[in-house]
């Protein structure tokens, strides 16, 4: 890996001072009011500042059309941003490009293949491109990353014969030809069937307990809470919020949830008790979890002759937080 020069001037760093982070800043990926606006006039990224921590694997959520692309564009240098600030390992983008890229791993919208070039070769004039790549060791690595994704038995069909998900899964492969401090996917599992995402997911967390920083885009909110430890929360541009995903779920209320056959009864129980938000779906009925004791409402229950099969406050879910955040629910379709 090329030496980046620690001295080289940098006149994007005075941020450095007004954001507090020079030098211990563990930071992997971070932004300062960076935005994109097309040249159409659409607005797709609207001043975001995205913090992403060193080991974590962190997951982009949003809808379809919220902005992902165009963020991860533009942190690749790809794309100039219409104003803010990007920085990536510590470095400017898109100045620092050509420091930078060699250790980041990239998967967007679909890799570029040869569709008449067979899997292992597809690879191996990838990292061929790669002037760092030693060519003595080529087959080696080339093996390693097929292996890697589970391409070892396709990897002399011809990728245009490739399944999408092959397709994704060799892309992912030619970002793990080489070691790498930062993977960046976005939408890996796109277009994947179960079985696929499956293997994507457990794939991100191998990697991720490598040490490596994964930053991954999804609009699909249950696999970032599968994956991911962090997240940061895209809606028409802009960045909703970021954090733990723990953190994030926990700010979101959880859910009261009553399983029963008496739910006209128990619905009647709960509004009586001031409880808000009643529900009822088949045989549960579920409502904003009580300020009071939980203790209270089961009781006024079962003064209340209702049959009680289940009772609990359901933990809330990304998506709680998301709706929550947005007050919208999370379209998936887009
Ligand atoms: N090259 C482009 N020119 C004009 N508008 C674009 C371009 N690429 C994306 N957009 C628009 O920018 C918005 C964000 O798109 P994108 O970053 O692709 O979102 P996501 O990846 O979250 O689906 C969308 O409204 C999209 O139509
Ligand atoms: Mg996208």
């Amino acid at each position: 890996m090329d030496q980046p020069s620690a001295t080289e001037p940098d006149p994007e760093g005075s941020d450095d001072g007004a954001g507090g982070d020079a030098g211990g800043d563990r930071s992997v990926i971070r932004t300062r009011g960076l935005t994109k606006r097309y040249r159409g006039g659409q607005l797709a990224v609207d001043g975001l500042d995205l913090t992403v921590p060193a080991g974590s694997v962190f997951g982009f959520l949003g809808p379809n059309g919220s902005g992902k692309t165009t963020t991860i564009r533009m942190l690749m240098g790809l794309i100039e941003p219409t104003s803010g600030t990007a920085r990536v390992l510590g470095r400017p983008m898109p100045r620092a490009s050509r420091d930078v890229l060699p250790q980041v791993g990239a998967l967007i919208e679909g890799p570029a293949l040869y569709g008449f070039l067979s899997g292992r070769d597809n690879l191996v004039r990838y990292d061929a491109a790669d002037p760092t790549a030693d060519p003595r060791t080529r087959t080696t690595r080339v093996a390693a990353a097929l292996d890697r994704v589970g391409l070892a038995a396709a990897a002399g069909k011809k990728a245009k014969a490739y399944s999408l998900g092959m397709k994704q899964r060799l892309g992912l492969a030619a970002a793990l030809l080489q070691p790498r401090s930062l993977l960046v996917l976005d939408e890996p599992t796109n277009g994947l069937d179960p079985q696929g995402m499956r293997e994507i997911r457990s794939l991100v967390r191998e990697l991720a307990s490598d040490g490596t920083t994964v930053f991954l885009s999804s609009h699909l909110l249950d696999e970032i809470e599968q994956v991911c430890t962090h997240a940061g929360v895209m809606a028409r541009g802009r960045l909703i919020t970021q954090g733990s995903v723990a953190d994030l779920a926990a700010g979101a209320r959880g859910r009261l949830v009553v399983t029963t056959p008496d739910t006209a009864e128990t619905a009647r129980v709960l509004k009586e008790q001031g409880v808000g938000d009643v529900v009822i779906a088949e045989d549960r009925v579920t409502s904003d979890p009580p300020d009071g004791e939980l203790s209270d409402i089961n009781a006024a229950l079962v003064t209340a002759g209702v049959r009680v099969r289940g009772f609990a406050v359901e933990r809330a879910s990304l998506e709680d937080a998301f709706v929550a955040l947005t007050g919208e629910g999370f379209d998936v379709a887009g």
